[in-house]
């Protein structure tokens, strides 16, 4: 499950920080550099040029007079300035004790979930008026050689951007002493888990149709915002995935694990060259095979996550037959309009579904999962079209009405 670099490459941005401020440069009183000629403040590599609108394969001859990026946006400034004139003010620097005591030690039996990068708490705090304010913690881990990077780009990242479909960002803490580095993120709790554990984890009751949808819808807002959002800058989020999609109490999605996220390319380029990380089975192949990124490196993997919520299945299922394991090609023999697409419905449904909305929803994934990037839709197409589906009646044959709304039947 976890993150994991495909292949590596670039230079190191890591550095150690020794103050309890994330800074990027060790140099004592080194400034930011200018945005045109500044490397990509959370990343591995600098960006490089490329052709007009997306066409990733191009040649540099066309980059002088190509239009930029695949972005509406032309990105004026980069997250660390950002970060340094907005992210200080709202982010609050906990101290080490504080989290050690609100996490009980970093208690077994207060843990959340772990992931590649580290595991998260439970924590319980007091407000300035003695309410109980329960929040999440997450500790990278110690080991990790990436530890500092992601959690920089944790910082400034989710310093800046702010939209109701991203995890809020409360404060941080980083700690160095000779003997260990601690850095770690406190954030809004999310009590519903993610979107993967209400898909794969049997433990869960299974999720209606429509809330599958509007979790997706509320993704696609989050997404958009990343990619044309925020005016001085594009992100490109590279690690979209349905156990980032956490759900708040009323099941609304947001985005989490800024740890991997990028800058999108400046004026007059396409694309930004990086080393390659991601997860198996969501990263777009155009992105694993040439280190270009741009937002269609994201909308490649939005389609997976839609294939994932048509068939409660995982983009790659190691125990299935051999033919099943690559979710992509499994449902390739089910094309969206052929006879046979009900086939790959997830079974816990019960068939509770409007066969023509599903049929659209492939369709969308197909598009996004399009070979050529420049042919994916921008997520603002996507979300348009999955506002049009939240709103497809639920068909008398296959939908049970009980189902309808929220849960399925398990949870009434
Ligand atoms: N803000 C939060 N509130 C509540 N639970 C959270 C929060 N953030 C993370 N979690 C829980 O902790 C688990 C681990 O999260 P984490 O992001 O570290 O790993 P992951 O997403 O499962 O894997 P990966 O490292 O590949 O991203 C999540 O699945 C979720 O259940
Ligand atoms: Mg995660």
């Amino acid at each position: 499950m976890g993150c994991f670099a495909f292949r590596s490459g670039g230079k190191s941005g890591s550095s150690s920080s020794t103050s309890s401020r994330p800074q990027q440069h060790p140099r004592p009183g080194a400034r930011t550099p200018p945005a045109k000629s500044a490397p990509a403040s959370t990343s591995s590599s600098s960006s490089s040029s490329g052709a007009g609108a997306g066409a990733q394969s191009n040649t540099k001859a066309a980059a002088a007079s190509a239009p930029a990026a695949a972005s509406s946006a032309t990105p004026t400034r980069t997250i660390q300035e950002l970060s340094e004139e907005r992210g200080a003010q709202r982010l609050r620097v906990f101290d080490l004790d504080e989290l050690g005591s609100a996490t009980n030690g970093f208690s077994r039996a207060l843990k959340l979930g772990e992931g590649g990068f580290g595991s998260v708490y439970r924590a319980f705090f007091r407000s300035a008026a003695g309410a109980r304010v329960v929040l999440a913690v997450k500790r990278l881990n110690q080991r990790s050689l990436q530890g500092h990077k992601q959690w920089l780009a944790e910082v400034q990242f989710l310093g800046v951007l702010e939209h109701p479909n991203l995890v809020k960002l409360i404060g941080y803490c980083a700690v160095d002493s000779e003997a260990s580095k601690h850095r770690l993120l406190v954030y809004e709790f999310m009590p519903n888990k993610s979107l993967d554990d209400h898909l794969f984890n049997r433990a869960h009751p299974p999720l209606s149709w429509r809330l599958r949808l509007q979790i997706m819808l509320g993704a696609a807002r989050g997404l958009d915002y990343l990619h044309e959002g925020v005016p001085e800058v594009q992100v490109i989020y590279r690690d979209f995935k349905a156990s980032n999609v956490l759900l708040d109490a009323e099941f609304k999605p947001k985005l989490s694990d800024f740890g991997l996220a990028r800058e999108g390319p400046t004026e007059g380029k396409t694309h930004v060259s990086t080393a390659v990380v991601g997860t198996h089975g969501y990263a777009a192949p155009d992105y694993i095979e040439t280190g270009h990124l741009t937002v269609k490196s994201d909308v490649w993997s939005f389609g997976v996550v839609l294939y994932e919520i048509l068939t409660g299945r995982r983009s790659l299922e190691r125990s299935r037959p051999a033919e099943e394991q690559k979710l992509l090609g499994w449902v390739r023999q089910h094309p969206p309009d052929g006879a046979g697409f009900r086939a790959i419905m997830d079974p816990r449904l019960g068939g509770r579904y409007p066969l023509a909305a599903a049929r659209e929803v492939a369709r969308l994934a197909d598009r996004c999962l399009g070979k050529n990037p420049k042919e994916r839709p921008a997520m603002r197409d996507v979300v348009e079209v999955l506002e049009r589906v939240v709103q497809m009646e639920p068909t008398t044959t296959t939908a049970d009405k009980r189902g309808g709304d929220g849960r399925l039947p398990a949870k009434r």
